[in-house]
């Protein structure tokens, strides 16, 4: 059972058959006529316009920005899997996990048991009736509350030490110095975290009053990760997916002031800066991204924070906008001071990516100035860099030219010169050089394989290869073995076999090369057994040199000067070589 890469491609990037492959538009540079080859005997996308390529997991990588677990969910979830938490990426087995979730998923039930029936609740529903919250939102939510005391939560819950250590990894309860544990969350208005699929992974607790800190968040455990978890989101998705957008606040209490107001495809990021796992997230349900920051210091720097982290992720058809509320105010001030059509106007009016760009940039030079109009180029040249090549990126670089007086064609070029060695590589025209450049036998053979992993089979005793002396034999010998003891391995797999070795720079670069023999489909068997021969030769040569400068220096053994003298007649039947 697998995902096939055509129809995770097609259903991206719409593909038409051509012979046993299909083809499309390449979607990683701009053409005119389909250079973007998919192979399902492979399992590989090749582009052989921009040398583009990889496996199902790299094409999700590179196409919608996922991280590789991601990809590899993506492509599990397709054929009915589901992967374990945790799985791939920490070795906490999933027992573990499920442990820790029910247990969190107790502590929740216990919080919202509180704030209905603790003798001291009544505070913590003033607190919150005082703020406007209703009663439907705070069920809605899972609002709990943490009565005050230091054993409430472990004495309701850890029977035995072995539920306490639970507690413990769970982020429940914290263990004393001198032993013990005591409770983490203590008179506090609980916010349950869950994840997108409902769960409860961690929570946030606020105190009633104005002490210290204001909010205390379950720290990072094996089912918690500040960086990925999106607050509301589980709540939000069908709305974010009905209104086609998502509204993005720093808080608790703006999601939820937000969401009595309608507003309910708002969400929070945990108090931790916008990670691009939250924006995947977000994209994955809307192409249309808002972030509603407060208009203080901190508020703006969040903003651009934000901004940075989107830009690698912009593939065109996406929009993200800027809403900065007016000083002082927050999501949910704003909301209960202006009603739900106060926060519409100012949402109809955020700013767009490209214009929050631009004017930040603007505000930090003098663009009146030669010297200004310069600076502001240079400062946006990263910026810009870090875009995704496609329409809108070819945009930001007119409208920068526009602004800077620099000529956009140059602009191009350092903004596309700029860029990772990863896009750069699949940079059209940028290394043409490179790509007609021969490679070396050794670097054919190995693409050779890579292209048409099958061909392995053919492939005789190559352990004398061994001994000669070039760059990539050891990748070589590596693969032919590889394919020999197993044979059903695509090029899509073998990428994936390599991720994370020391080969995997080589197998990338080699396969943005296509063979010349690869495209037009000759031989590839002779082709492979000719540059073999090659490689003998080579090796053939190379001892021969090593023994004639032995009889120079040092002079050769019996066995040395008949294994020379062999050498040198079969030389002669080489011919030329
Ligand atoms: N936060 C946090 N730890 C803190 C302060 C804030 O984790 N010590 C996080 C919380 O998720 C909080 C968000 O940052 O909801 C925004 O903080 P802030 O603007 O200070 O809080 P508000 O949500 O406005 O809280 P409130 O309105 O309850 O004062
Ligand atoms: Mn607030």
């Amino acid at each position: 059972m697998r995902a096939d890469i055509v129809d995770v491609i097609d259903a991206r990037v719409p593909l038409t058959k051509a012979g046993k492959d299909y083809k499309a538009r390449c979607p990683f540079h701009d053409e005119k006529t389909p250079s973007f080859t998919v192979s399902s005997d492979k399992q590989f996308y090749h582009c052989f316009g921009c040398g583009a390529h990889g496996s199902a997991i790299g094409f999700l990588m590179a196409h919608d920005h996922m991280e590789f677990r991601e990809a590899v969910e993506e492509l599990a979830a397709r054929v009915g899997l589901v992967l374990p938490e945790g799985a791939g990426a920490e070795d906490e087995p999933q027992e573990a996990g499920n442990e820790l979730l029910s247990v969190l998923a107790e502590a929740d039930r216990f919080y919202q048991r509180q704030l209905r029936k603790h003798p001291s609740a009544q505070r913590a529903v003033d607190y919150l009736k005082g703020r406007g919250v209703s009663g439907e939102i705070a069920k809605r939510y899972g609002i709990g509350f943490a009565p005050d005391g230091w054993d409430n939560l472990l004495s309701a819950l850890a029977s035995d030490e072995t539920r306490r250590t639970v507690l413990l990894r769970a982020g429940l309860v914290v263990r004393k110095a001198s032993g013990g544990y005591y409770d983490r969350f203590r008179n506090r208005v609980m916010f349950p975290i869950r994840d997108t699929r409902g769960r409860v992974v961690g929570f946030g607790g606020r105190v009633l009053d104005d002490s210290e800190p204001k909010y205390l968040n379950s720290p990072e455990t094996p089912v918690f990760h500040k960086g990925r978890e999106v607050y509301g989101l589980d709540l939000a998705r069908t709305a974010i997916r009905r209104e086609k957008r998502a509204l993005v606040v720093e808080g608790y209490m703006d999601v939820l002031a937000l969401a009595q107001f309608g507003f309910d495809f708002a969400v929070a990021t945990l108090g931790t800066a916008t990670t691009r796992e939250h924006l995947h997230a977000l994209f994955r349900l809307s192409p249309d991204v808002i972030f509603c920051f407060d208009g203080d210091r901190a508020g703006r720097e969040a903003a651009w924070r934000a901004l940075e982290t989107a830009l690698p992720t912009m593939q065109d058809g996406r929009q993200v906008s800027f809403l900065l509320l007016p000083e002082g105010e927050d999501p949910d001030s704003l909301v209960r001071k202006e009603g739900g059509e106060g926060l519409a106007t100012r949402l109809a009016q955020a700013r767009s990516l490209p214009d929050f760009l631009f004017e930040e940039l603007q505000k930090q030079v003098d663009v009146r100035r030669l010297d200004g109009r310069a600076r502001l180029a240079e400062l946006a040249r990263p910026l810009l860099a870090k875009l995704p090549q496609g329409v809108l990126q070819q945009m930001m670089v007119q409208r920068l030219a526009e602004f800077s007086g620099v000529g956009a064609d140059r602009l191009s070029d350092l903004v596309v010169g700029k860029t990772s060695p990863r896009a750069s590589r699949s940079a059209p025209g940028s290394d043409k050089a490179q790509l007609r450049k021969p490679p070396s036998l050794v670097r054919t053979a190995i693409a050779l394989l890579l292209h048409e992993p099958g061909l392995a089979q053919g492939v005789g005793d190559t352990s004398d290869l061994v001994a000669l002396d070039m760059p990539g034999i050891p990748l070589l010998l590596l693969l032919v073995d590889l394919l020999k003891s197993q044979p059903g391995l695509t090029t899509g797999a073998l990428i994936e076999r390599f991720r994370d070795s020391e080969y995997r720079g080589a197998i990338e670069k080699l396969l943005e090369w296509p063979h010349p023999a690869l495209q037009r489909e000759l031989n590839l068997e002779a082709e492979l057994s000719g540059t073999l021969e090659q490689l003998r030769k080579a090796l053939h040569a190379q001892r021969t040199d090593e023994l004639l400068r032995k009889e120079r220096l040092q002079g050769l053994g019996a066995a040395e000067k008949a294994e020379l003298s062999r050498l040198l007649a079969e030389r002669q039947g080489f011919g030329a070589g």
